[in-house]
Parts: C-alpha cells; structure tokens; sequence
C-alpha cells in the first residue's frame, strides 16, 4: 500500500486484563507436520468462536516437507497464514493456490471439501499460523468458498505510534481487513509493535478474544506475556477494549470475536452441532459425497 489510510484511532478507556496464560502443545499432523496447538479442544468453549490455532515454524525440512495430503473438512473455515516459505493448495471444489510470504488463504469448508496443502520448497524455513473459526448451524452446509490473499493484498497500516498493523479480518482504525463475516465478527490482527510502543484496539465485551506473541514479548495490563505464548483476554463487562505495549520489539497476532453458544461436535476435520451430523459428515466423506481431488 503506498499511502497510509486515514486512521481513525481506537478508543480504550478500559483495557481487558489477562484472564489466563497458554502454553500450546507439541503435536504433529497431516503426513507428519510437526507444530504447536495453541488453541485446543479444551479451549473451543471458552474462546467461541474459534475451534483451533495451530502455529508451525521450523527451519527443518524433515518437520514440515510431507504437508497435510487430501483430507476432507467440514462445517467451519480455515484461515491460513503463511509469515514464510510456500504451501500449494487444491482442493474438490476445483481451486488451487500458492500460498507464500506474507500471504493468507481463506478457505470456507462448508458442506464439504477435500484438499491438499504441500510445501513447495525442499529447505529453509517455513513458517505460519492456522485458524479455524467456526459457522453457524445456519451455515455449516453452505456452499464452499475460497480465495488466496497475497502479502500486497491485505490491508496494512503504520499507526501514529510506529505500529505496523496487517488486518487479515474485521476493522481497526477506520480500515476494514481482507475478509469480514458477520455472524462470528471475527477480527484478525497481525502486530509489529517496535521497542518502546503500544497497540490500543477497541473490542466488544462480549467477544472472546486472545492474542499469541510470536517474537520478542509483550504486556497487557501490566501481565507480562512471553513468546510462544497465548494470552486468554478476561471478557470483564466494563471493558471497552485491549491495551498492547511493547518494551522490546515484538510481533503478535491479535484474534477476537462474537461467540456463537452453539453446541460444538467435533470429529476430526469435521466440526457440527450434534453427533448425528458428524456421522451424516462421515457417511458422506466415504461415499465419495465431499467430493474427491482430480
Ligand atoms: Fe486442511
């Protein structure tokens, strides 16, 4: 972007505090990707709507070269954000990308997709996140939807204060992000905050929200957040929004949003309201009914 938008600043009168501190879990996946679950299982009720953060990063080709071969998903979206190295997509419903530096790939699985996602390089390091946020019940058999966003196509911004702000989703500052949805609001940040700096962003109280410090550390509400590290926001219902501060260069994502109270069934890939669903999911995954990769 060659200009800087006209920003409109985020007002926070009273900052959240830090509800809990998360250390992810080692864990390996697809064809034996090795990575770090942020977010898991036991924390899909608390941070509603969103189901998983998986973070990957490793300068070894051995921990990542096999990729996630076809797999099936259905029910929510993915949200993929690759900071380094170059994954391949392609998927059922006849969309293919490459995704690299600095890039997003957002993928609504709805009624069903199967795809693949292979690393195209053979060294150095890849590096990046996955989310996956969930739909509504109304949703979840919708048709499937996807579309790659290059490192120049998402909305980036420089605040007053030096903070380099990418918005992947929702608004901030009077700028709206790459991808907006308005049943789960979800807002995706990704912060450069330089030594000595701070990130106000106004959010609803209602909505459940985190950030993951990925370099350096950072502080919320005089709670000290280190790297690798998820900090759970408490949803205090006088608080207007979320205070980031940087005494050393440091890099954070920043996730936020309005929580659906929906039962959650989760089997694997797939992710539905009741198990009868799930099994429907299956039943149909087998049949050859999600749809197969040519
Ligand atoms: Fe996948």
């Amino acid at each position: 972007m060659a200009t800087n938008p006209t920003l409109v600043p985020e007002r926070v009168s009273r900052p959240r505090t830090v509800e809990q501190l998360v250390t992810g879990k080692p864990t390996s996946d697809g064809a034996g990707v090795q990575l770090t679950r942020v977010l898991t299982q036991a924390l899909q009720r608390r941070l509603d709507p969103f189901l998983m953060l998986d973070a990957f990063g490793s300068d070894n080709p051995d921990d990542y070269i096999a990729g996630f071969p076809d797999h099936p998903h259905r029910g929510f979206e993915t949200i993929t954000y690759m900071i380094a190295g170059r994954m391949l997509h392609r998927d059922s419903a006849g969309n293919e990308g490459l995704l690299s530096n600095g890039g997003v790939q957002w993928m609504t699985a709805g009624r069903g997709v199967i795809h693949s996602e292979i690393p195209q390089q053979e060294a150095g390091v890849m590096e990046g996140f996955q989310l996956w946020l969930n739909l509504p019940g109304r949703d979840k058999m919708c048709a499937p939807w996807y579309r790659d966003f290059a490192a120049a196509d998402l909305p980036r911004f420089v605040t007053e204060a030096g903070v380099a702000v990418t918005l992947i989703a929702g608004a901030s500052h009077g700028v709206t992000g790459a991808v907006t949805r308005a049943a789960t609001a979800p807002l995706y940040l990704d912060l450069h905050l330089p030594a000595g700096t701070r990130l106000s962003q106004s959010l609803p109280a209602t909505h459940n929200a985190f950030i993951y410090v990925y370099r350096g550390a950072v502080s919320v509400a005089g709670q000290s957040i280190p790297a690798q590290r998820m900090a759970i926001l408490a949803n205090d219902a006088e608080a207007d929004g979320v205070v980031i501060e940087a005494a050393e260069e440091a890099k954070v994502l920043l996730i936020a949003g309005q929580p659906l109270n929906e039962p959650i069934a989760q089997h694997g890939p797939f992710v539905m309201n009741t198990v009868q669903e799930i099994n429907q999911a299956i039943d149909d995954f087998r049949s050859g009914r999600l749809g197969a990769l040519a």
